[in-house]
């Protein structure tokens, strides 16, 4: 299957040029906790993908004459040549070179810059990542015209995937499954694909109001993390336990069963913390904001009809999760009552978004 990736001929006649994507975050409801090489999933997940939080990613490519000398790329983020990132990107060129033989063609700029504050704690790799991998599909196609939409963004999905596993849900389509599945068609651990069963009017723009409750380097990094699951005393129950809940989630989602909805995503948060505080070595990457905020949201919930709830990322910071139909309210909630829990009182509103978008580059 991964062999449908590699080009079979292509021809570098393209001598230069650039081409400007923007991809979003988005924010998974049936974590992605665990994976083995080369980057494949250990259970499935399924995401919202967002829209304010976004990376945009220029790519400048000019052809060079001797490809012998490895890859050869600079990067600017934010405005400023940045040499800190290289490295991870150099690592993603590398596993992903075998599927982009153009890669060490051409001398790159990469120039990205994110809507969210810099180490707002807000997963940043997932937009960048994706952003990379579209900008690389958009030179295929300059170089190899024939390639269809379908196959364009499956690849795109795909590359993405082996820069960072959660980039693969920030490709196309406002729910993404990523991760094979009996119940969902087409669905593989190769790539992500978009959600497309019947979902219920309350389903549609879904809101996300990201709490920044710390905005400091993460305590564990993603890699880490998912290491370890391997040998975690409770692994093979939550990887089943995942793969029932796209099960559930799926019924959910056509039903508009939104009780069942919070109870699930909640759950589900919850557990990925747990997980991380019964692994060995243990973490607990929840602040105590982080606790003050979830139990204002199960007292709002008790105390009013709202059906807002929460969930967590591998850090402290809180999504919350409301229909837009709750919008003014929560905002008012949130505002008044959560922002204090909030680092410089800082949240960003957002919600359900398509996917990623290519700009065209001002003349
Ligand atoms: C907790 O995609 O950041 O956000 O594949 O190592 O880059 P790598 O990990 P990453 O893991 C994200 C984990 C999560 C849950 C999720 O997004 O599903």
């Amino acid at each position: 299957m991964e062999q449908s990736f590699i080009p079979q001929k292509i021809e570098i006649f393209k001598e230069s040029g650039q081409v400007t994507w923007q991809t979003p975050s988005n924010i998974a409801l049936v974590k992605y906790w665990g994976k083995r090489e080369p980057q494949l999933p250990e259970n499935t997940s399924i995401s919202f993908t967002l829209s304010n939080c976004c990376t945009t990613t220029t790519l400048q490519y000019k052809k060079r004459e001797n490809k012998q000398d490895g890859f050869d790329f600079d990067v600017i983020f934010e405005g400023k040549k940045n040499e800190a990132f290289k490295p991870k990107i150099e690592t993603f060129f590398k596993r992903i070179e075998v599927y982009v033989p153009f890669l060490k063609d051409y001398y790159f700029t990469i120039e990205s810059s994110n809507s969210f504050p810099h180490s707002s704690g807000i997963a940043s790799s997932a937009s960048g990542m994706s952003a990379i991998a579209m900008c690389l599909m958009s030179l295929e196609k300059e170089l190899t015209p024939d390639l269809t939409e379908e196959f364009f963004y499956q690849k795109a999905s795909f590359l993405a995937r082996l820069g960072s596993g959660s980039a693969c849900r920030s490709v196309k389509g406002e729910m993404v499954v990523w991760g094979e599945h009996p119940e969902i068609k087409g669905s593989s651990d190769l790539y992500g694909v978009e959600f497309l069963d019947e979902v219920a009017p309350v389903f549609k723009n879904y809101q996300d109001t990201i709490l920044l409750v710390d905005k400091g380097e993460k305590q564990v990094s993603s890699t880490v993390g998912h290491g370890l699951m391997h040998g975690h005393p409770f692994a093979t129950q939550r990887f089943a336990q995942a793969q029932e809940n796209i099960s559930s989630i799926k019924n959910i989602f056509t039903t508009g069963e939104i009780d069942a909805f919070i109870t699930l995503v909640e759950s589900e948060a919850l557990t990925l913390h747990a997980m991380m505080m019964t692994s060995q070595p243990y973490f607990i990457l929840m602040k105590p904001n982080t606790l003050e905020v979830i139990n204002k949201v199960w007292k709002y919930r008790k105390d009013t009809d709202s059906k807002l709830c929460f969930t967590l990322d591998a850090g402290a910071n809180v999504h919350l999760l409301y229909p837009e139909a709750e919008k003014e309210t929560v905002q008012q909630f949130i505002s008044k009552e959560l922002a204090v829990f909030c680092k410089n009182g800082e949240f960003i509103h957002d919600q359900v978004g398509m996917g990623a978008k290519m700009l065209v580059d001002k003349p």
